[in-house]
């Protein structure tokens, strides 16, 4: 077998079964060498007969070719067979750590282990990989700090470490991967306020964390392109400010259960049309007027503001809008009568005006379920 490998990395061609003329595959044998590491890393016990990582026997050579026994599935190789350029694991429940060796895998453009049980910090050195684009450990148990470094992924178009352990806070670094289109850090234990945003971010989520602070405009200065920001479930407070909803890219703004306790809203630039479609700032502690304004976004579908501390009249506009189809106001303290226009029936596919202090809502109507609260409570509000 080493003969038959030293003889290929000379011809890089040989015979294969009886008839079959094939292009040897020659990978790299620092590249063999990671991936051994790589699997024996991982405990033998969850790796199931059928799966991708069983499949796995180095008594072949990872990229040789066609793959039908062997290395069937996990990997891919670069169209010379000499580099591994993608691991993308099933998830079938592969448990262990991941070794720094696959830092060694320097052509590697896509790493995903997604729904796993993969434990530890990720490797240092996987910070250090020049062409990755895809990033994706989600739903894994990695745990420690994202750290500075990486910066250094370069080439990064897609992070996503959703639904693992990690602490400590946003590398303020990210801001250097100027390719990096879609960040997607939710459910983890992060701390600390948002670091500014990278220019070319189209999508960012960071729900289910702890992090703090009021929404910074400097954070969101170079962000033209951001079309979904997904923030819900942290610790985020202060004032909502009209340049948020104002952001050029901006189509879906998740802020739902934090403590923001202000929100002032302007009509969308002049002459530069909105794309805003939905904004959830439900469960928080805004207090003041529901933003007649928000009315003034031409494609606005769907809004919630419900469980804050809103308290006023329902903007007459509202009833006016051709665009919203979902609106959820319940659980504030809004009077008076809801207008006329939004509780036509058919209007509103989904929303509530309940459990405020309006008078005059048709009960008739779906909209205004659940009840309105007791008199007691809206004359002390
Ligand atoms: C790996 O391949 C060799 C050669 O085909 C074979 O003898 C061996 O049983 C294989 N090992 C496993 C674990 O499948
Ligand atoms: C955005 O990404 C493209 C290609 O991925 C790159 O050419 C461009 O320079 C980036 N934009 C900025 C502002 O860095
Ligand atoms: C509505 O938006 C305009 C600017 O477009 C602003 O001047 C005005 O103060 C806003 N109204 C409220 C109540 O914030």
């Amino acid at each position: 077998m080493q003969n038959l490998f030293f003889l290929c990395l000379i011809t890089c061609l040989s015979v294969f079964d009886s008839n079959i003329f094939i292009a040897q595959a020659v990978t790299s044998r620092s590249e063999i060498a990671a991936l051994k590491a790589f699997k024996s890393s991982i405990k033998p016990s969850s790796i199931k007969p059928g799966s991708c990582l069983a499949s796995w026997n180095f008594t072949v050579d990872p990229c040789s070719t066609p793959r039908r026994t062997y290395f069937t599935c996990g990997l891919t190789c670069t169209p010379d067979s000499a580099h591994i350029n993608q691991i993308t694991l099933d998830p079938v429940g592969y448990t262990g750590s991941l070794t720094p060796l696959i830092s060694r895998l320097i052509h590697l453009v896509t790493l995903d282990l997604s729904e796993n049980s993969f434990f530890g910090p990720i490797p240092f050195s996987l910070y250090y990989l020049p062409v990755l684009q895809t990033l994706t450990l989600r739903s894994n148990s990695f745990s420690g700090s994202i750290p500075l470094a990486i910066k250094s992924l370069i080439s990064l178009q897609s992070l996503d470490l959703s639904h693992n352990s990690l602490s400590g806070s946003v590398p303020v670094s990210l801001n250097y991967l100027t390719r990096i289109r879609r960040i997607d850090l939710s459910f983890n234990k992060l701390t600390g306020s948002i670091p500014k945003l990278p220019p070319n971010l189209s999508e960012l989520a960071i729900k289910g964390n702890s992090l703090s602070g009021p929404l910074q405009k400097s954070t969101f200065e170079r962000a033209y392109k951001l079309a979904v920001v997904e923030l819900s479930e942290n610790r985020l407070y202060g004032k909502l400010e009209p340049w948020l909803f104002q952001l050029p890219s901006l189509q879906q703004v998740d802020l739902a259960n934090n403590r923001f306790n202000g929100i002032e809203i302007w009509k969308p630039v002049r002459g530069r049309s909105s794309d805003l479609v939905a904004i959830d700032i439900g469960y928080n502690k805004i207090q003041g007027y529901v933003p007649a304004n928000l009315s003034a976004y031409p494609t606005l579908s769907s809004l919630s503001l419900r469980y804050n501390l809103l308290r006023g009249k329902i903007p007459e506009e509202y009833g006016e809008s051709k665009s919203l189809r979902r609106l959820f106001l319940d659980g504030n303290f809004l009077n008076g009568k809801p207008p006329a226009g939004l509780v036509v029936s058919g209007k509103i596919f989904a929303g509530s005006l309940g459990n405020n202090c309006l008078v005059g809502c048709p009960a008739s109507s779906e909209l205004c379920k659940p009840a309105q609260k007791p008199t007691s409570v809206c004359k002390k509000a």
